[in-house]
Formats: C-alpha cells, sequence, structure tokens
C-alpha cells in the first residue's frame, strides 16, 4: 500500500469510529486537526506522513471515552500494524498519541519531536476560540455539569489524577486549561494563529460575566 491509500483508509476508518460521538471527539474535531497539522507541518517543515497518521488517530484511544485503555492507544496501534505500517512509524505515532493530551494546569506534557509538538499545537488550537467555545460547553453539557457558579473558584491541578477526577463548571474549565493553552504552543505558527483565538475567549467571557449579573441590562 502506498502512503496516500494508508492514509485515505486511515481517515475512512477513523470517520467511522468517531462519527455519533458527543464528547467533543467527533470526526469533525479530527478534520480539524489533521488539516490544522498539515498546515503547521508545511510552515515548519517535519514529517508529514507521521504528522498525519497521529493526527488522525489521536483521540482514538482517549482515556476520556475509553477509561481501560489507560492512555495506551491499543487501537490506533492494531490499525497502523493492519496497514501493514513501519515499525519505525508506528512507534513514533503511537508515542506522539500517548504524550499528547492535556493532564492538568500543574502537569508537565512537552513532547520531545516536532512532530509531536506539531499534533499537540494542532490539537490545542481546537480547544480555543470559537469553537473552542463551542466544545467546552458541548463537553460540559455532555458531562452534566453546571456552566457557571460564582461560588466556586477554578482550581489549579497539580496532578493527572486531580484534573481527571475533577468535576468543576464549563467557566473554570477556560481558567484551569483553555486560557493556559496560548502560552504552552509549540511552534511559532501556532502561537500566532493562537493569540486571535486567545482574544476571542477573553472577550467572550468577559460579555458572559456581564450579562450573568445583567450589568448590560
Ligand atoms: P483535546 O481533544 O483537545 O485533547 P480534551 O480531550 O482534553 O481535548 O477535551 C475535549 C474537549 O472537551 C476540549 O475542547 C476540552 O476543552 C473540552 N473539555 C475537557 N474537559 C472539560 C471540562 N471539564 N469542562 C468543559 N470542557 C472540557
Ligand atoms: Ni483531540
Amino acid at each position: 500500500m502506498t502512503n496516500d491509500e494508508i492514509l485515505l483508509n486511515t481517515l475512512d476508518y477513523v470517520r467511522q469510529e468517531l462519527q455519533d460521538d458527543s464528547s467533543g471527539h467527533d470526526w469533525w474535531h479530527v478534520r480539524r486537526v489533521w488539516r490544522n497539522a498539515v498546515a503547521i507541518c508545511e510552515r515548519e517543515g517535519a514529517d508529514r506522513f507521521v504528522v498525519e497518521l497521529a493526527a488522525l488517530l489521536h483521540d482514538l484511544d482517549d482515556w476520556k471515552l475509553d477509561p481501560s485503555a489507560d492512555g495506551r492507544p491499543v487501537r490506533a496501534e492494531a490499525w497502523l500494524a493492519r496497514m501493514g505500517v513501519d515499525a519505525q512509524v508506528i512507534g513514533a505515532v503511537c508515542s506522539i498519541i500517548t504524550h499528547l493530551s492535556f493532564k492538568g494546569a500543574g502537569v508537565e506534557n512537552r513532547i520531545d519531536t516536532l512532530e509531536g509538538r506539531i499534533v499537540q499545537d494542532a490539537d490545542r488550537l481546537d480547544a480555543i476560540g470559537a469553537v473552542g467555545i463551542g466544545r467546552a460547553f458541548a463537553y460540559g453539557g455532555h458531562k452534566g455539569r453546571a456552566m457557571h457558579d460564582p461560588d466556586e473558584p477554578p482550581r489549579f491541578h497539580a496532578t493527572f489524577e486531580d484534573y481527571k477526577n475533577s468535576r468543576g463548571t464549563t467557566v473554570n474549565h477556560f481558567h484551569e486549561k483553555l486560557l493556559l493553552l496560548k502560552e504552552r504552543m509549540n511552534t511559532g505558527t501556532a502561537k500566532r494563529i493562537a493569540e486571535a483565538r486567545h482574544a476571542y475567549m477573553e472577550d467572550f467571557l468577559e460579555q458572559f460575566m456581564k450579562e450573568w449579573d445583567g450589568l448590560d441590562v
């Protein structure tokens, strides 16, 4: 199979698998991450095959969808083996997927390859801006969380365990994660894109708080 055929098959497979997800890990999220990753990759000059595979497969084994998977990308790995992908490429892709996701404000999760940094940036870009706001409220609704509670301050999660078990409001999620992402972008390309998306979220929160207390009425 050529690399292009493997990518096309992978795209079809992931689209099927994540079609009905309502927790923010649907196929359209993957499509945005994949397209952003390709665009960043072209500017930053990394191995495009690894970047595309990791972007397409990055949410297939997410701990929030399958808590038993324990962060190991078992389904992604099995799929790549089925496609006859080189062991070295499988290793690179699975390592990226394992290290990708945000694990709490105080938990370091830096990735040590350019390909990994690009996919991580692309995934983080989709958590901020207008789409990020939409995803946060969709996720909060899916989990039955309150939008906002003025009596509940945001928390700084020092461990992954702590972050994983948190049941905070969606507005707190902005302070606990989304507003921190701009500073954590790896590549110059993503940092530039993040500026505008970050400013948009700040404006949104300011307006949200005004409306919450009826200050604009
Ligand atoms: P990603 O796919 O970007 O790694 P996550 O898997 O952490 O993101 O979460 C998926 C989406 O759900 C993201 O947009 C994220 O901001 C949102 N989300 C995650 N946890 C919460 C939460 N506690 N409250 C609101 N939104 C959340
Ligand atoms: Ni994702």
